[in-house]
This record gives C-alpha cells, sequence and structure tokens, in this order.
C-alpha cells in the first residue's frame, strides 16, 4: 500500500541532498513523498545545530507535529515521527525527553538505516528508536542507485565532516571526522544525475575542498584526487553543462583547484568561501588557522586564474574577546575584497564547542550593532554587484518557474536568480539573458535571440 513520507529540512545543502536520499531509501517501501505534514504516515524533521535559534525552531515545530499525530490518532491511523539531522545527533537524548511523542531519532550518518528503524518503530509502539551511531560502514554504500528526479541543478556530496574544529562549530561534533566518497562513485552518481535530466551540479561538502577520495583506476593521478581533479573528470561529462562547489575552506584551497577554475569553462566563476573575521587575532582563537592575509592572497590567484571570479562567504560578529578594532578589520577585509553575496551571524554560544567557555563573551547588544553595521556594507556590495550586471547579457540556466504566470527563474553563473519571460520547455536550457533590473537578491531580464549560425560564422 502506498504510505506518505513528508520531510521538512532546515540548515545546509547537505541536510538538503540527505533528505532526498531518505527519499530514496523510503521508496522501495512503499513511502511516497507528500506536500504537508497532515495525514502523512511519517514526518522527519531534517534539523540544523549550527546556532542556538536553528536548533530550538526544531522543538517549536514539533509541538505543531504533535497534534498533527493525535489528529490522525483519533481517526484510527498512525504517524511516525522522526527527527533526524545535527540536532538529533547532539541533543538526542533531550528530544527523548522533551518529545517523547517522537519515534525515530537517527544521526547524519544513520540514516542508510532508516527502513529498518521504521519497520521497528511500527512493530514497538512504546520504545521509540534511537540510532546516533557514527556506523563503520559509510553510508554512501548502502544507498540505492535509484535517485530521486534531481531537477535541474542538482546537489552531490562528495566528502562528509570536519576535521577541523574551529572553536565555535558544532559540526565535527554532529557530523564526525572527515570522509572522501571514492571518486568512481561520485562520478557514477554524477552520470546517473545527468541521465536524469541535471544539467549543473554543486558537489557538496562540509569542507568539500578537502575532498581527498580514492583515485578512478582509470585515471592519470594513481592514489588519491583532490577536488580540482576530481572537478576535471567531471567536466569531461557530456551534458554536465555547469559545476560548483560549496562549502570551502580558505586552508584548503590548492594549484590543482586554481588550475581548474582557470581552464575549466564548466566551472562556475563563484566561490563561497568562508572568512568568519578579518582579524587575525580572532582567526587564531577561531582556530581558522589562517590570516586574513592568507585569505586575501588565495583570493588574489583565484581571480587571476578566473578574472570574473564572484565571491561570497560567511562572517562571525561577536565571536568571544572580539574588540572593536577586531570588528574594523572585518570591515576592512570586506572592503578590500569586494563581495557578491555574504551570510553574516551573530556568534552564538553552541555548548560542548571550546567557545562557548570562553569568559569574555560580547554583549547581545554590541554583537546586534556589529552586525547591523556589517550587514549594511555587505548589503551595499552586494546591490551594486548586482546593478553592475544591468545592461549586461547573461548565461541563464532556467530552473523552474516564476511567482508570476508566463516567468521562468534562473541562475546566472554568479548564483543570483535571474526572472526572465518565457515558456516552460525552456526548463533545463541555457539561454542568454539580457539583464534590465537589479533588485537586491535578484535580476530581471529578457533572453535574446541566440545568434544564428551565420552571425556566430561572421562574429
Ligand atoms: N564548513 C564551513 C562552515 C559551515 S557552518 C566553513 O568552514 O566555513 C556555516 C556557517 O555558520 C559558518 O561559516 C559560520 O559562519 C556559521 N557558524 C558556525 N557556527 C556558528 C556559531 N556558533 N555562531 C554563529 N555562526 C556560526
Ligand atoms: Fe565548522 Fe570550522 Fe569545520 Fe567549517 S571548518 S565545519 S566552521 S569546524
Ligand atoms: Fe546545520 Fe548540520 Fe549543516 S549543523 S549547517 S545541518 S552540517
Amino acid at each position: 500500500m502506498q504510505k506518505r513520507l513528508f520531510i521538512k529540512t532546515y540548515g545546509c545543502q547537505m541536510n538538503v541532498y540527505d533528505s532526498a536520499r531518505m527519499t530514496d531509501v523510503m521508496a522501495p517501501l512503499g513511502y511516497m513523498p507528500a506536500v504537508s505534514a497532515e495525514g502523512a504516515d511519517l514526518v522527519i524533521l531534517n534539523t540544523c545545530h549550527i546556532r542556538e535559534k536553528a536548533a530550538e525552531k526544531v522543538f517549536s515545530e514539533l509541538g505543531g507535529i504533535r497534534r498533527l499525530k493525535r489528529a490522525r490518532e483519533r481517526q484510527g491511523g498512525r504517524m511516525l515521527v522522526a527527527v533526524a539531522g545535527c540536532v538529533a545527533q547532539a541533543e538526542g537524548e533531550e528530544i527523548r525527553r522533551r518529545a517523547p511523542f517522537v519515534d525515530i531519532v537517527f544521526g547524519p550518518q544513520a540514516y542508510h538505516r532508516l527502513p529498518e528503524m521504521v519497520t521497528r518503530a511500527l512493530a514497538d509502539s512504546a520504545g521509540g528508536v534511537l540510532d546516533t551511531s557514527f556506523p563503520a560502514e559509510p553510508k554512501f554504500d548502502y544507498l540505492p542507485e535509484r535517485l530521486a528526479a534531481p531537477g535541474t541543478s542538482a546537489f552531490l556530496t562528495v566528502q562528509e565532516g570536519c576535521d577541523k574544529f574551529c572553536t565555535f562549530c558544532v559540526v565535527p561534533y554532529t557530523r564526525g571526522a572527515e570522509y572522501s566518497r571514492p571518486a568512481a562513485d561520485v562520478l557514477a552518481e554524477a552520470r546517473r544525475l545527468v541521465e536524469a535530466g541535471a544539467r549543473e551540479i554543486t558537489l557538496l561538502g562540509q569542507n568539500v575542498n578537502a575532498y581527498h577520495g580514492a583515485a578512478c583506476a582509470s585515471g592519470p593521478n594513481g592514489g588519491e584526487w583532490g577536488l580540482g581533479e576530481l572537478i576535471r573528470a567531471l567536466a569531461e561529462l557530456p551534458g554536465l553543462e555547469r559545476i560548483r562547489y560549496t562549502t570551502s575552506h580558505p586552508r584548503d584551497v590548492d594549484d590543482a583547484l586554481i588550475a581548474a577554475h582557470r581552464d575549466l569553462p564548466q566551472l562556475m566563476p563563484f566561490l563561497h568561501l568562508p572568512v568568519q573575521s578579518g582579524s587575525d587575532r580572532v582567526l587564531t582563537a577561531m582556530n581558522r588557522r589562517h590570516t586574513a592575509h592568507q585569505y586575501k592572497r588565495t583570493v588574489e590567484r583565484l581571480r587571476k586564474a578566473r578574472p570574473d571570479l564572484a565571491l561570497s562567504s560567511d562572517f562571525i560578529v561577536g565571536y568571544p574577546g572580539e574588540s572593536d578594532d577586531d570588528f574594523r578589520a572585518t570591515l576592512d577585509l570586506v572592503r578590500e575584497i569586494g563581495f557578491a553575496q555574504a551570510f553574516s551571524f551573530k556568534y552564538s554560544v553552541r555548548p560542548g564547542t571550546p567557545a562557548a567557555e570562553a569568559e569574555d563573551q560580547v554583549p547581545e547588544a554590541v554583537k546586534a550593532t556589529r552586525l547591523a553595521e556589517l550587514q549594511d556594507l555587505l548589503q551595499s556590495q552586494q546591490r551594486a554587484f548586482n546593478q553592475g550586471c544591468v545592461g549586461t547579457v547573461l548565461p541563464v540556466l532556467f530552473e523552474k518557474p516564476g511567482r508570476h504566470p508566463g516567468q521562468l527563474v534562473g541562475r546566472s553563473p554568479y548564483l543570483q536568480a535571474v526572472h526572465a519571460d518565457s515558456t516552460p520547455d525552456r526548463i533545463g536550457e541555457i539561454m542568454p539573458v539580457m539583464i534590465h533590473a537589479a533588485a537586491p537578491n535578484s535580476l530581471a531580464g529578457a533572453i535574446i535571440a541566440r545568434p544564428t549560425a551565420k552571425e556566430e560564422c561572421a562574429a
């Protein structure tokens, strides 16, 4: 009998990828994706623990889910509720205590066992299932080859976990040790995605450029491949028009990756390279293991290889001990580099991480003032970047219908959302778009006719 599965995903793209894989592992058991939790047979919250607010969201969401579960029971049905992801990993016991109606709690490394957990939970109506182990076997080896329809732009996790232990961050604890998938597996999955209609693949990893997977037997270099080599092999896949990767660590940008940016037109000229702070004192305290100067130098080398490279970053303001001068150094770095886009956050205390123990926590009000000032600057850079695109023609990969009828939305090479009037048959195509207008977060334009073969020859 067909059953309904509803997954709500929080946090980073890796959770988006994981949620799609949960759908894949449940499909053979008859679970089909549903658009809402109401009336679903299995509801999964795939959660994020990165900041306090993200983690708290889960508990408020669970209140609503509990009511839906009870309503289902009153109608004589049954709804299993599962909490997955990084909050499950970090606070599994706490979830069981605060929300005992949750049937299954499982961490990011255990979801290949979901069918088994569901079977156990269905058989045992009282106990509940908790699996926050870090299984010895990599889950990737146990996921079905059949993938959910990826759409035009697909995610592909190539690396997971983190050994960097930045002092503010929960990821090394929630995702576990760094692991890179063998290149042959990545290429096989990429091939399947392209066959299923993907035109763009974003390679994912908590530190995707720390990738060091087993090289392909047929590859030119024995042993291991870094991200640069992996991207080079992917660029040979016919039908794969665009390649991106995220998130990178500044320390792991190596020559092979820079060379890939120089040589491969499929590798899009947009890079999310989090710096966190512009102050060396703060960077050292954060255990980032790079200086502001090294970051700038890396950007310089990347821009030399790919002059139109647009940059994005993450920033934390109000890290313990951050002085006004430290914060000014962050503003200076932003002014010097110029970002096309960025995410910035107030430092959030994460229990169990070293920075949580620091005594010189920055007052909330100071964090708020600094965040507002930084965001003003970053937004003005983003507006200027978008405005600079007006009057140019950008190749846009159309992904889906826009908000207005007759409109499609796609992405520029620089990851900007671009709206243009068109028919739905253009979804999945890359079309030249003359940009007419820039909003803070998107562009609007009109598809221009492709040059005819004759015009192209004349050019
Ligand atoms: N692997 C990536 C970051 C993953 S977490 C990297 O190394 O850069 C995504 C972003 O969340 C981080 O870049 C950081 O800016 C932010 N973040 C992580 N922990 C945080 C905390 N405790 N408080 C505020 N922001 C945090
Ligand atoms: Fe977190 Fe640092 Fe690892 Fe990024 S590199 S995931 S910020 S510990
Ligand atoms: Fe959040 Fe876990 Fe991703 S904490 S950011 S979902 S790795």
